[in-house]
């Protein structure tokens, strides 16, 4: 890296090209040279230059901020010192996206860092908190960035973790493709890991990680995973499932949210019904504008209705004596394979108030039941 600008094309072709623009470029020094992204540097897959904004003031002083325009705390980057820096970026990136980090722009995530891999080339502009002027997000940059709801003190930060969700994901940068497919965020939150010792302090590693079989690790990650995920951040495990909702959610979160919310005031706990179904049964139901059988009951129940009928109503809470609904789904999900969610509010016995549909997977159904249970306490 070089802490002044080259202003010159950047000599290495191939790999993603990102340019830093700071009032201290030595901040990125020692993060960029260590770990994967140094490596990632040195094998010429990103080039990372941090350059130095002062470097484009044309006074003796080099400033590059002035006081607010109608008074105010806090100096503001000046409009025409970003001018020239990023005109100087354009020219040695050619067709790079220029981004002003802070905390007014899209906020960064997975989906945004992957959308940004896909760039020839970065120009990250770090302004400082009290203020960049204006016309510099309205005229100079093509997007502005904030990596959440926070304030930093400047950009710089944000940057950096911005480079590093980004260059993760350029071809190579990680050794095994599949961890960043695995990767938390992916698909909703990861899977605990652990690693020897089996037990420490008394402290025990799962048994099913230590037994060798495959398939049924791959199902106990998948379902942890969910779990987490409907626990923690129902918001990710909506949107995960929003991907294969088949009535349009304008945000499923909320619409889950919202069920449920609708069930504890209106009907106190009782009444959120979850049918589980397939996708042909669910069909012929709408034909025939038949309401499913509702289950309260332990799980042989369930299950005897699941077969003569194909779909049945959980309650989101057991009752005294029933088993909780989301272990009632597990089996009938294990037994069933592939299946349909389909949520519904049951105001009078078979009457559904809202179905937003979701596709869901069972191990995400199991999340979803974990979200439930979160919400209106242990059933
Ligand atoms: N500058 C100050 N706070 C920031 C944030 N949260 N994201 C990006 N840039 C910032």
């Amino acid at each position: 890296m070089s802490p002044l600008p080259s202003d010159g094309v950047f000599r290495h072709a191939g790999g993603m090209q990102i340019r830093v623009v700071t009032i201290f470029p030595n901040f990125f020094d020692s993060c960029l040279g260590e770990g994967l992204l140094g490596k990632a540097a040195g094998k010429g897959l990103v080039r990372i230059e941090a350059v130095d904004l002062r470097a484009y003031t044309d006074d003796k002083h080099r400033t590059v901020d002035d006081e607010p325009f109608g008074g105010g705390a806090g100096m503001v980057m000046k409009v025409d010192v970003w001018d020239r820096a990023i005109a100087a970026a354009r020219a040695a990136l050619p067709g790079a996206r220029v981004i002003l980090l802070s905390p007014q722009g899209e906020t960064l995530c997975e989906d945004v860092a992957r959308r940004l891999a896909r760039e020839k080339a970065l120009v990250f502009c770090c302004g400082r908190y009290e203020g960049v002027d204006e016309r510099v997000s309205a005229h100079l940059v093509d997007q502005e960035l904030s990596i959440g709801d926070y304030v930093l003190t400047g950009g710089e930060a944000a940057a950096l973790t911005a480079i590093d969700a980004i260059a993760r994901k350029l071809p190579g940068v990680v050794g095994r493709s599949e961890s960043v497919d695995t990767d938390t965020f992916t698909a909703g939150l990861k899977y605990p890991q652990y690693t020897r010792p089996a037990t420490y302090k008394g402290w025990k590693a799962p048994a099913v990680l230590l037994g060798g079989d495959h398939r049924k690790i791959a199902q106990w990650r998948a379902e942890q995973a969910a779990k987490r995920t409907g626990e923690r951040r129902p918001d990710l495990l909506g949107r995960v499932l929003a991907g294969r909702t088949r009535l349009a959610l304008v945000d499923p979160p909320k619409a889950l949210a919202a069920l449920a919310q609708q069930a504890v005031t209106a009907y106190g706990l009782r009444e959120l019904a979850v049918c589980v179904t397939d996708a042909d049964q669910r069909a012929q139901w709408r034909e025939k504008a038949q309401a499913p059988q509702r289950i309260y009951g332990p799980l042989a129940n369930a299950r005897r209705r699941w077969k003569d009928n194909r779909f049945v109503h959980l309650a989101a809470q057991a009752g005294p004596g029933q088993a909780a609904p989301g272990e009632i789904a597990r089996q009938l999900v294990d037994e069933t394979g592939e299946i349909t969610l389909t949520w519904g509010l049951s105001p009078v016995p078979g009457g559904l108030v809202a179905a937003p549909v979701i596709e869901a997977q069972p191990s995400e159904i199991i999340g979803l039941f974990a979200w439930l249970a979160r919400f209106f306490g242990r059933g």
